[in-house]
């Protein structure tokens, strides 16, 4: 009897597990240029931790069960709860912090393209501070990662606003708020007729529902949303000033990149505990699942520490991403080291094939010697198979002469070179 993954979840095996390591490099380094430190947590928490704010839908998703200590745990679905109780455990950290974190998280999901039941999500927070220069550095981060990715013209940027939202919702008459948001953020999901039901279960009237239905279907240039909005619905001074803000952060943002960033109304984010901007990226092609989303949430650390700490965020995970670079060629590994199979000719050898292995490891290569005590041809065929660069033979005439043969195996050229030739290259190739 065979065994399989279980569905939606992952066997990565090394040509793809070599990419992945070196995005989740490159998505480091570029936190690390911004300044922000890692930090890593448990992958299982209390399930306690997410019914506080993650939502309903995100707690039915989870992986939880009871240990064997009769307490209710779950593999974490999220990061941002755990991020919040590592700041508040430590008061003394001095603000605004900026950490990130690259968690596995799980999900129980029907699995669908970029949509699995495991995937690590690169996470990033700015804690300590409410104003708009936070939220545009943290999208700021995520942008800078994509476009280092060289993703610049394949995504856009969708922003929205909690409070935003919460104003028109109730300049339209509607009270439910948290019942209005959450049948928005089904917009695009199910059709108009759908929609107009779910609000009408919810006592939204046909006329509030069709202001409603309005206001989502653009995708809006950021300076053109005062218009926008003035010609549907009734402005007060709050929602001015929410729609300044939102303008004033696209306006810082346009410093960070060039990739195109729209006003999405109907980008309103599901999970609970969202208090200002949301934003997520989206391949311009719009075929995919989000890229990455997040969101300022100003009373969550109040929720678990009594302590009121302002944060904005975004996750961005490594299933999309995957598709996206896949699909436009992109999905390669770019940084590997050379690789050597020093090779001996005769069995005698194989003490100094480990001794040169050993030598150009510390040179920084990547070297193998054989392990299992065969033939030349053996060793060569081996060395191709396991991608080598080059094979270094080792002769008896050789050793006397202190020379060995190094063969280019993807051409078969090869030539004698001494040691000390060998030596000076592989080094010249690492520093
Ligand atoms: P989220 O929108 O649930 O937000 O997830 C963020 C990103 O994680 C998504 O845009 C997507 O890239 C990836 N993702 C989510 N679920 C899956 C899945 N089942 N399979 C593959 N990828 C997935 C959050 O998780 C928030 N905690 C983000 C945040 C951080 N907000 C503030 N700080």
């Amino acid at each position: 009897m065979g065994f399989e993954h279980l569905k939606g979840f992952r066997d990565i095996f090394p040509e793809d597990a070599q990419v992945r390591l070196e995005l989740f490099s490159k998505m480091e380094d570029v936190a690390s240029r911004f300044g922000f430190a890692p930090i890593e947590y448990p992958s299982v928490e209390p399930l306690d931790l997410f019914k506080i704010k993650s939502g309903d839908e995100l707690v039915k998703q989870t992986f939880s069960f009871k240990d064997k200590g009769d307490r209710e745990v779950t593999l974490i679905p999220e990061a941002t709860p755990s991020t919040v109780r590592l700041l508040t455990s430590r008061k003394e950290i001095s603000r605004p912090v900026r950490w990130y974190s690259m968690p596995k998280l799980w999900r129980y999901e029907e699995p669908q393209s970029g949509r699995l039941r495991e995937h690590v999500q690169f996470n990033a927070d700015i804690f300590g501070s409410d104003s708009i220069y936070a939220d545009a550095e943290i999208i700021g981060l995520a942008t800078k990662i994509l476009d280092g990715l060289g993703l610049k013209e394949e995504y856009e940027i969708r922003l929205n606003d909690r409070n935003l939202m919460n104003n028109i919702l109730g300049n339209i008459g509607i009270s439910n708020t948290p019942a209005a948001l959450s049948i928005i953020d089904h917009y695009g999901k199910v059709d108009n007729d759908t929609l107009l039901s779910e609000m009408s279960d919810q006592g939204i009237d046909d006329e509030q529902a069709e202001s409603v239905i309005k206001l989502l279907g653009n995708n809006l240039n950021p300076p053109d949303l005062m218009d926008f909005l003035s010609s549907l619905i009734f402005m007060d001074d709050k929602t001015i000033e929410n729609v300044n803000r939102l303008e004033d952060t696209y306006t810082l943002l346009k410093k960070y990149t060039d990739a195109k960033i729209v006003v999405s109304l109907s980008t309103v984010r599901g999970l609970g505990y969202y208090t200002g901007i949301v934003f997520e990226g989206f391949d311009r092609k719009g075929e995919l699942r989000a890229i990455f989303g997040g969101g300022r949430y100003d009373n969550l650390s109040k929720l678990l520490s009594e302590q009121s700490i302002p944060a904005v965020g975004f996750g961005m995970g490594d299933a999309v991403l995957e598709i996206l670079l896949k699909r436009t060629n992109r999905w390669k590994a770019e940084q590997r080291r050379k690789k050597y199979a020093v090779c001996c000719s005769t069995k005698k050898l194989a003490d100094r094939c480990i001794d040169l292995a050993l030598e150009l490891r510390d040179l920084g290569a990547s070297a193998i010697s054989d392990l299992n005590n065969r033939s030349l041809s053996a060793q060569l065929k081996n060395a191709s198979s396991n991608d080598c660069d080059y094979a270094v033979i080792i002769g008896e005439a050789d050793i006397k002469s202190g020379k060995v043969t190094l063969r280019t195996l993807r051409t078969g050229e090869q030539s004698q070179i001494s040691i000390e030739e060998l030596v000076k290259a592989v080094r010249n190739d690492h520093i």
